[in-house]
């Protein structure tokens, strides 16, 4: 395989999932009701007291992988409490970055998103701004239930609400949220556009191997 097709999204599906909107009804009938985890409840509570502490307005960078685009969106938001949340441990230290980019106004936490947008939207800790970059696309189409849209969690995802803004380098992941949006009488925008500067480390690898990337806009 080229470089230049690295990364590259291949799928076996070639438009809008046929069983989409019947997955986004049958979420919307049948609350998500799967027990908290332990350690989902204990992030949670570190959350919203640093939140309470901060008394700024809020902004979710979900899926944050390392966490740049947090410290990057930090830094464009001086006056938000940025919160980046990952499954996966973070390697980014807040001292570190504190000390490269001078930023203090946001949080890392490891969670399942699964769980701390329910707890989230329970504790009406609502974002002004929500941003998930480049989230996993799970292209097969069997995989529908994987992506955002399609799991049993969107309907919370939807009434955290907020401006949303959604990346990826496979457009057809964003058409499909803003048609998953539609059912719940939701308008986005996706655009193809051109990220300068980049902000996380996927943005980065993706432009690099000359892809397209995708923007989706939604105000909830
Ligand atoms: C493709 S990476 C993108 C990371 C980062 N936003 C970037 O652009 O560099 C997708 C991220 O979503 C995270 N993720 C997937 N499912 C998650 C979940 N249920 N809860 C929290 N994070 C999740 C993964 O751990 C991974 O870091």
């Amino acid at each position: 395989m080229s470089f230049a097709n690295s990364h590259q999204i291949i799928t076996n599906q070639q438009g809008i999932h046929e069983h989409l909107v019947d997955v986004v009804e049958k979420h919307l009938k049948h609350p998500f009701q799967k027990p908290y985890q332990s350690h989902s409840l204990e992030g949670f509570k570190l959350v919203a007291a640093e939140v309470e502490k901060q008394g700024k307005p809020i902004i979710f960078d979900s899926c944050c992988g390392v966490g740049d685009s947090t410290v990057n969106l930090a830094k464009l938001y001086p006056e938000h409490f940025v919160i980046g949340m990952d499954k996966s441990g973070h390697r980014l230290n807040k001292n570190e970055a504190y000390e490269q980019h001078g930023v203090d106004n946001f949080m890392l936490l490891r969670t399942d998103l699964n769980d701390f947008w329910r707890l989230a939207l329970e504790a009406e800790m609502l974002p002004e701004k929500h941003f998930i970059l480049y989230p996993n696309p799970w292209p097969k189409s069997k995989h529908l239930q994987r992506r955002w849209h399609g799991a049993a969690v969107f309907p919370a995802l939807v009434a955290l609400g907020g401006e949303l803004e959604m990346r990826s380098n496979w457009r057809l992941y964003l058409d499909e949220f803003a048609a998953a949006l539609a059912v719940v009488n939701k308008q986005a925008s996706v655009h193809e556009f051109n990220p300068q500067p980049t902000i996380t480390p996927f943005e980065r690898k993706y432009q690099a191997s000359g892809q397209a990337l995708y923007q989706l806009k939604a105000a909830l």
